[in-house]
């Protein structure tokens, strides 16, 4: 296949822009792109002069969960904290007990909802995290309806065992029973049966420490897993750094994250995920040290985060307009967050940019410009998606 009449955003080492571009795509990859006068012969697809970015990448998400929490974004705009209303019993453990008690058909008819949404904005690569369920059986039906999302859609999942993600209520005088369950049982049960691809926690005053994360990143590599990490979100506990000692994917959040962290970060290649929609939820004031980040050379992503409680966002193009309005982000960083970033923050070296050898996966837009794409809100521009070189929505003229 031949694409021509596009302006690509090729999205290496920036926007990467050329104009007047072709693509050509052979066996589910790019095999060329350039200028359109430069480009082999044969066939082509007239694209209309639309803009064309790689398939976008939400790499962080827990969309599979029973229930909703309507209710406590009702009660924190009445003055109640996040906090207050995890250590009540609600949050996260709200949100367990609707997830345990959720039939797997169930759990996939509400998450493909969800999924929709991020599709319909040129989504091709998802992350979706477990952590609702935190008892052994909940975690694997989490982790296998995050996968058979992926047979249902055009999307590729890579999912993230979160059992560290709150002290479950029957472990609650034996926080360290709970650890020898996570990393004795079901790390080694979600590796082997290769229903995760990465173990993530939450490293957090209401969730938990340094020294039981540092546990579960031992018993995650252990078997092979590579891990990533809810860091710095609310308080600054050191959570980063402990991630870089275990050269993690990325650590996500961030916004109490220090210098110290910054640095162990930069040395370790560890991706800064961002998350504006739970900044926005949450109305936080502390702002994720983006200047630090750029000085060091931090690659930076950005993520939905979508979930019930902190972020029900289910827009990433809302997400990259929120990065670049709350903690200023250029249109330019936003796009490199949700592409080659956010790709990396996945371990995923085929895929974010459009350049020979990589997966197919592409989003066309009727944009004139990249920095068209985190400019508005509520407007969504997307023309078609080409998956591993197929149109899989919309169509290219
Ligand atoms: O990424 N920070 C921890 N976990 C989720 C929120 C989970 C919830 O509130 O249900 C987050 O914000
Ligand atoms: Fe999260």
């Amino acid at each position: 296949m031949l694409l021509t009449n596009l302006t690509a955003a090729t999205l290496q080492g920036g926007y990467g822009l050329v104009a007047d571009a072709a693509i050509l795509i052979e066996d589910g990859r790019i095999a060329w792109v350039g200028r359109r006068a430069d480009a082999p012969g044969g066939a082509a697809t007239d694209c209309g002069g639309m803009l064309v970015t790689p398939g976008l990448v939400d790499c962080h998400t827990h969309l599979v969960y029973g229930g909703n929490r309507a209710n406590e974004f009702e009660q924190r705009l009445t003055g109640v904290s996040y906090a207050e209303i995890a250590r009540a019993g609600g949050g996260i453990a709200a949100t367990v007990r609707a997830t345990r008690n959720e039939p797997e058909a169930a759990l996939v008819v509400s998450a493909l909802r969800r999924l929709d949404c991020l599709l319909a904005e040129g989504v091709t690569t998802v992350e979706i995290k477990s952590g609702y369920g935190l008892d052994r059986d909940t975690e694997v039906k989490m982790l296998a309806v995050a996968r058979k999302l992926g047979q249902a859609r055009p999307v590729d999942v890579v999912t993230s065992y979160l059992g560290a993600h709150a002290l479950p209520p029957e472990f609650r005088d034996n926080r360290a029973a709970y650890l020898d369950l996570v990393c004795d049982e079901v790390i080694p049960l979600v590796a082997g049966a290769k229903l995760a691809d990465a173990v993530d926690a939450f490293c957090e005053g209401i969730a938990f420490s340094v020294d039981e994360t540092r546990r579960v990143f031992a018993a995650a590599k252990a078997h092979g897993l590579p891990v990533k990490l809810h860091a710095e979100q609310l308080s600054n506990l050191g959570g980063a750094k402990l991630a870089a000692s275990f050269k993690a994917l990325s650590a996500d959040h961030i916004e109490y994250l220090d210098q110290d962290g910054v640095d162990a970060m930069a040395a370790a290649g560890t991706v800064a995920v961002l998350l504006p929609g739970a900044f926005y939820y949450l109305r936080e004031k502390q702002l994720p040290p983006l200047a630090a980040l750029r000085q060091a050379r931090v690659p930076v992503a950005i993520a939905t985060d979508l979930n019930p409680g902190s972020s029900p966002v289910h827009s990433l193009l809302a997400t990259m307009n929120m990065a670049c309005v709350l903690f200023g982000l250029t249109p330019e960083e936003a796009l490199m967050g949700v592409t080659a970033n956010a790709a990396r923050a996945l371990g995923l070296r085929d895929r974010g940019q459009i350049a020979p050898g990589m997966k197919a996966d592409l989003a066309l837009w009727a944009a004139e410009r990249p920095g068209d794409l985190a400019y508005p809100l509520g407007l969504n521009p997307l023309r078609a998606v080409i998956r591993n070189g197929e149109l899989a929505r919309g169509s290219l003229s």
